[in-house]
């Protein structure tokens, strides 16, 4: 990596919340962003591009543009995502593949798109923004649950392979964040009608819907993507979030699993 040119970064998802934060935080501090999304943002202060990343093509346009831009590749923070909320059981299959086609195969094709790039140049770093729901099995986030553990094995185990060809990949589980993944939130069908879970899924909502509001700011983790992408030796996972949420998921493999139940039972008044 050429240290003495500014670093070329692709953040998907940076129309809002996390990813916005990331793409302006970077472009202060030098570096040359460029923000993806489905609707991309007017009068960004930062060079903006339409990408789906559920559409293969849509991600290797997006980066060839970015290559024939710039030439490089240095950083992927890999951000664009939604949560699907509602009972395991009452999500449909076509809307628990909708969830898992952007939290999931989305990021993967981000992540094959900029490997070759990345071998290729041999340097780079993938920043993945997973969750704390990929630690712990979330009530009523179930679906959204499966696609961030899925996510936290496939990071894992990307990162073991492509370190000999000077590529970095980092998770970020992130807590909750103050961020517009409230409002775009997807709610299941049939969560939404005469569903058995109406009574448990309304109070656990309302109980998740507040810790959003009160959760960090996005900028917070922001900082930490700067810290990653400027170390020397990265770790594979980094853990941000309310202080109450990051001791819960480093607490859960020292207490009895029952204990455990009990608390998130408690917690979001689950009977
Ligand atoms: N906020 C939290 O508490 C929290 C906690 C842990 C993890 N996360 C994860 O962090 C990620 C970002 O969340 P956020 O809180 O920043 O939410 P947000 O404010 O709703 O931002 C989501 C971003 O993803 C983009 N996006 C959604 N689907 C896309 C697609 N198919 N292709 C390209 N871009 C897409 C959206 O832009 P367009 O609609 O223009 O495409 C938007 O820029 C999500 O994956 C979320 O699950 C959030």
């Amino acid at each position: 990596m050429n240290l003495d040119q500014p670093q070329v970064v692709l953040i998907t998802g940076a129309s809002s919340g996390i990813g916005l934060a990331c793409a302006l935080h970077l472009q202060q501090r030098g570096y040359t962003v460029f923000g993806a999304n489905r609707h991309p943002r007017e009068n960004a202060p930062f060079a903006t591009l339409g990408m789906d990343v559920t559409d293969e093509q849509s991600v290797q346009d997006g980066i060839a543009a970015i290559v024939s831009q710039t030439g490089r590749l240095d950083v992927v923070v890999n951000c664009a995502g939604f949560s699907s909320v509602g009972a395991v059981e009452d999500h449909s299959l076509t809307e628990a593949r909708e969830q898992l086609e952007t939290n999931f195969f989305g990021r993967l094709c981000v992540c094959r798109t900029a490997l070759p790039l990345m071998r290729q140049q041999r340097s780079g770093h993938i920043v993945n923004i997973g969750s704390i729901g990929g630690m712990v099995g979330l009530p009523f986030q179930g679906v959204y649950s499966a696609a961030e553990f899925a996510m936290t094995g496939l990071t894992e185990a990307l990162r073991f392979e492509t370190r000999s060809f000077g590529v970095h990949v980092t998770l970020i589980r992130a807590g909750d964040a103050n961020t517009e993944n409230t409002i775009h939130r997807h709610h299941a069908r049939a969560a939404q009608q005469d569903s058995v879970y109406a009574t448990h899924f309304r109070t656990t909502l309302n109980i998740m819907e507040q810790d959003e509001r009160d959760g960090i700011k996005p900028d917070k983790i922001a900082r930490l993507v700067e810290k990653i992408i400027t170390s020397k030796s990265p770790r594979g996972v980094y853990t941000i979030g309310p202080i109450f949420e990051v001791f819960a998921a480093y607490a859960r493999p020292f207490v009895p699993a029952r204990f455990f139940e009990w608390c998130v039972r408690k917690y979001y008044r689950l009977g």
